[in-house]
């Protein structure tokens, strides 16, 4: 099943609706955005400090699974510093010509986020560097003959890049980041916490077992929870019940094979897969993805990562191996000699 298929994947779903009703949800100030404390108390400081010196803040390094509010921070930043920002990707940006496009739209403090900065091209990485560290790019304009070198200087700005795992950074650009911020699974009370908001934002009403409960099968992503919700707020409609609650959650996320604990068909099958194959591991992910159907990519940093969080697999030099607790969970006695 292709990763934006699945209810429970924390990866935007291309559909405009959806991520205008993403929006409608995000927090804009620190002071709507619930969990990451740490991470929060820590930008808070610098962003003080920043203001105080009317700097631009320093370069932030956000990574995380996918899902877990980056992008949503660096809006909460670029606010807080009270200056504009410019969302892009990696993948976006196929020439230093793009990146310069981009920098040169710049005022002084702004901020250039940067989705999925590990799938930068390697010559943009490169010009990159220079504007970071000091604040200018040299780029060559034109072809052949006519080629030239241009020097251009740009105001101080932000730098916020997200990626899913810093390893996937090369060290170069990594150490050019201030600030590096590991986001983590959210707790139950927080997701539950957010689906209230959420809920009270589009004016429905939800029970606290209710919260609890889509909080639960939400894999610790806000993104799920609010995709949750939204699927079994139109089961409550259709049921024309007016407050959502612990049973019709139960009732639609069972139709949705969302299990309780947040995984769905693809865990699941990735999971029997290794005990019926492979008798429980350890498997490489390469054989992983090829006997599921999936991205290696989409196994490493979408399935993978949430099983192991949850206990249901563990990482060994010689591949991936099942725990007696995914054994529990599925069902199957444990028989591992
Ligand atoms: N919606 C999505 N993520 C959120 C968060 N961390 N806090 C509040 N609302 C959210």
């Amino acid at each position: 099943m292709p990763e934006d298929d699945r209810i429970v994947s924390g990866d935007l779903v291309d559909d405009e609706q959806d991520d205008e009703r993403e929006n409608s949800l995000r927090p804009q100030i620190f002071d709507q955005y619930i969990g990451q404390k740490a991470i929060k108390d820590e930008l808070q400081v610098y962003i003080k400090a920043a203001s105080q010196r009317q700097e631009a803040l320093d370069h932030v390094l956000l990574y995380g699974p996918p899902g877990l509010g980056k992008t949503t921070l660096a809006i909460i930043i670029a606010n807080e510093m009270h200056v504009a920002i410019k969302t892009t990707s990696g993948p976006a940006i196929e020439r230093p010509g793009d990146l310069v496009a981009l920098l040169n739209e710049l005022q002084a403090g702004d901020v250039l986020f940067i989705d999925e900065i590990h799938r930068l091209p390697k010559i943009v990485e490169e010009v990159l560097y220079s504007a970071m560290e000091d604040f200018y790019v040299d780029i060559v304009i034109g072809q052949g003959p006519t080629a030239h070198p241009v020097h251009f200087t740009l105001p101080p700005f932000t730098l916020i890049g997200a990626t899913t795992r810093a390893g996937l950074l090369s060290a170069p650009l990594r150490d050019r980041f201030g600030i590096i911020a590991h986001m983590n699974y959210y707790t139950e009370d927080e997701l539950a916490t957010i689906v209230e908001r959420s809920a009270d934002i589009f004016q429905t009403l939800i029970s606290l077992s209710g919260a609890h409960e889509i909080a639960r099968r939400s894999r610790g992503t806000p993104r799920i929870a609010n995709r949750l919700l939204k699927r079994v707020r139109d089961f409550a409609e259709v049921a024309q019940q007016d407050k959502v609650d612990e049973e019709i959650v139960q009732y639609a996320l069972n139709l949705l094979r969302v299990d309780d604990h947040g995984l769905d068909e693809t865990d699941r099958k990735m999971l029997k897969m290794m005990i019926e194959l492979y008798n429980g591991g350890p498997v490489g992910v390469n054989t992983i993805a090829a006997n599921i159907g999936e991205e290696i990519e989409t196994v490493t940093e979408m399935i993978e990562p949430y099983l192991m969080q949850s206990g249901f697999i563990k990482r060994t030099p010689r591949g991936r191996v099942v725990t007696p607790a995914a054994y529990e969970h599925l069902g199957i006695p444990y028989s591992k000699n």
